[in-house]
């Protein structure tokens, strides 16, 4: 995830760009960079490994009337100076959110055509292609070149052979344009330009823009011209920052829609019923010699790692432990070169995890690092790494983050049960095909997320929760109980149903709401029976099920229903259902949702 920023008007451009980068920052800020045309037609690029306020200083005092700008959240390459966009070609620079797919056959050909590329970018082909289709028409040689790319995104680009346009274009990332009075704007989200104009269009996908000081001029790829209606925003810069959320945390739940998408975009070779881990540097042969998987992380991270211990025994047959950092750190593991060590943590900063990525490799483990944040340590300390590209999450509370480390889990899974033939190709391409899906079936949830709101306000006063689950869904019962407790502090368990009555059971009563994750399954018959082991005891069930299951309604109190997936999938859609029940929750108690007490995003010591 990364912000773009255009600006063309009579308007301090430089400073304008600046600021409207500020406002974007939420959406990446590991490097900056800004390309200009100074008032003598001459382009002017600067560009910085690191934030905005560092892109301010090295800026000298420029009077410019047209400007792109970016703040980024690396993907294709790490965060440098080299890597940060604009990304250039003759007279052509780009500014890009997204992901190009095909960029590395794009680069092939380009590099054979005499183009030389001086970033690891996907973005770079962009300007590349753009320069050879120039023959003079601007926006005609931005449509050429999107033509022949595949993947997602939303593009600024400035020629200094036409200082009186701004060109952009959006596939799948966001981009509107703002309307100003002698100066218009274009940006990957509201509040980069709020603070000048809120007459916004929003741009849909497959559309381009021509932007000029006096007129915008929308177009489909074709060249049609296309009717777009004005929206005029009411919000102010705060609530525009979380584009109308009363939370972060509800943004980010709402967000997984689209990061879902980007952690799987260009990974799904349904075609092969294969997954393509490009950056992944392990080779089939490799694959195969490892014994054992053991999985670090800690807190939601963790029950990510569960997930996967179920995932690779299940779909490829590999005996797999997890730990937790903390308590790996201090143990004596049996540990040795057999061993892939998985470590998972969204911020890539946890200390905890990090102590436990050293004491692998001083085993001579592989150390592979599932993470969120491009450059962090754990990409530096781990041999290997998988970035999860949900994009910053703000929220205390992870949710975005732990759906794509989710998915990135499933995409190692088929990936390794490929390479050690435990699964064949038509169920490897089923389980890619229902995985695109998923994003789908995440919007219905939050469609339909007003049973869930009502659940949570009548059990609000519940001093003491439970979370049910067998097999694939107790990682889930796990993270509902966390995530609940984080943010509303009531006190909550998350149980493997079996083990209940070797003790808890003595806690269950009426005043206990029990969530019983209960979707179609192998298990299923299995969670039914302690779904009436509780109710025998007088407690409230909420069961999280499939939509078409009738049977269980004779059961629980109430039933929050999940589209229809494969079994081994369903994770993916409960936890976004335990992710909104502790976010109601929380509100009805008025906490502090995206801040929760006693609790830091990043946990960086012991
Ligand atoms: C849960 O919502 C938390 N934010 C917390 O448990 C978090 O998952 C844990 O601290 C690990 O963080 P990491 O993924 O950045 O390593």
């Amino acid at each position: 995830m990364c912000g773009i920023v255009g600006y063309i008007g009579d308007g301090d451009t430089v400073t304008i760009l600046l600021e409207s980068l500020r406002r974007l920052e939420y959406r990446g800020y590991d490097s900056a960079g800004m390309a200009i045309i100074d008032d003598e037609g001459n382009a002017r690029i600067f560009k910085i490994e690191g934030e905005i306020s560092e892109l301010e200083s090295i800026i000298p005092g420029i009077s410019s009337r047209v400007g792109i700008g970016h703040t980024r959240w690396a993907t294709h390459g790490r965060p440098t100076t080299e890597n940060a966009h604009p990304h250039c070609s003759g007279n052509i620079c780009v500014v890009h959110n997204g992901i190009i797919e095909n960029y590395q056959e794009l680069k092939d050909e380009l590099i054979s055509e005499g183009f030389v590329f001086i970033s690891d970018t996907d973005t770079e082909v962009l300007a590349h292609l753009i320069n050879k289709y120039d023959t003079g028409d601007l926006r005609l040689a931005v449509s050429t070149a999107l033509g022949h790319v595949r993947g997602s995104y939303a593009i600024g680009v400035l020629s200094n052979e036409h200082p009186d346009e701004l060109i952009a274009a959006r596939k799948d990332s966001p981009l509107i344009i703002g309307l100003g009075k002698d100066e218009n704007f274009i940006a990957s989200d509201i509040p980069a330009v709020l603070k000048y104009t809120n007459r916004i269009l929003y741009i849909d996908n497959l559309e381009l823009i021509s932007v000029k000081q006096d007129s915008v001029r929308v177009f489909d790829m074709e060249g049609n011209p296309v009717e777009k209606k004005e929206h005029i925003i009411e919000w102010d810069l705060e609530a525009a920052e979380k584009a109308g959320y009363p939370h972060f945390m509800l943004k980010e739940i709402h967000e997984q829609t689209r990061s879902i998408h980007e952690t799987m975009t260009g990974r799904l070779h349904e075609l092969e019923g294969d997954v393509n881990f490009e950056e992944l540097g392990l080779n089939r042969n490799e694959i195969r010699q490892f014994q054992r998987i053991e999985i670090i992380a800690c807190g939601t991270s963790y029950n990510a790692g569960l997930l996967g211990k179920y995932l690779f025994e299940w779909l490829a047959g590999i005996h797999t432990d997890v730990d937790t950092g903390s308590e790996f750190r201090y143990s004596s593991p049996v540990l040795d070169p057999s061993t892939l060590v998985i470590a998972i943590s969204q911020s890539g900063e946890t200390a905890d995890t990090l102590a436990a990525v050293h004491e692998a490799t001083s085993y001579g483990c592989r150390t592979l690092a599932i993470t969120n944040v491009v450059g962090s340590t754990i990409f530096r300390d781990a041999s290997h790494t998988i970035y999860t590209r949900a994009g910053p999450e703000i929220g205390v509370a992870a949710t975005k983050s732990f759906t794509s480390q989710l998915v990135v889990l499933y995409l190692l899974a088929i990936h390794f049960a490929r390479a050690r033939s435990r699964m064949d190709a038509d169920r490897a391409r089923m389980l890619l095909s229902e995985l695109r899906k998923i994003p789908g079936h995440v919007s219905r949830i939050l469609e339909d997320a007003g049973t869930i709101q009502e659940c949570a306000s009548m059990f609000v006063k519940a001093e003491n929760y439970f979370f049910i689950g067998r097999n694939i869904n107790y990682p889930v019962a796990l993270e509902g109980a966390l995530k609940l407790k984080e943010i509303s502090y009531i006190h909550a368990e998350g149980y493997a149903a079996g083990e209940l009555k070797h003790g808890p059971l003595a806690l269950i009563s009426k005043d206990v709401p029990v969530v019983a994750i209960a979707p179609h399954g192998h298990t299923y018959d299995k969670i039914l029976s302690n779904i009436k082991e509780v109710t025998a005891r007088d407690a409230s069930v909420i069961a999280i099920a499939d939509c078409d299951d009738c049977e269980i309604r004779k059961f629980a109190d109430i039933v929050i229903p999940i589209p229809k997936t494969d079994e081994v999938l369903t994770p993916l859609l409960s936890s976004v259902v335990v992710q909104l029940l502790a976010y109601y929750t929380a509100l009805e108690l008025d906490c502090s949702i995206d801040k929760p007490r006693n609790l830091a995003k990043s946990v960086t010591v012991e």
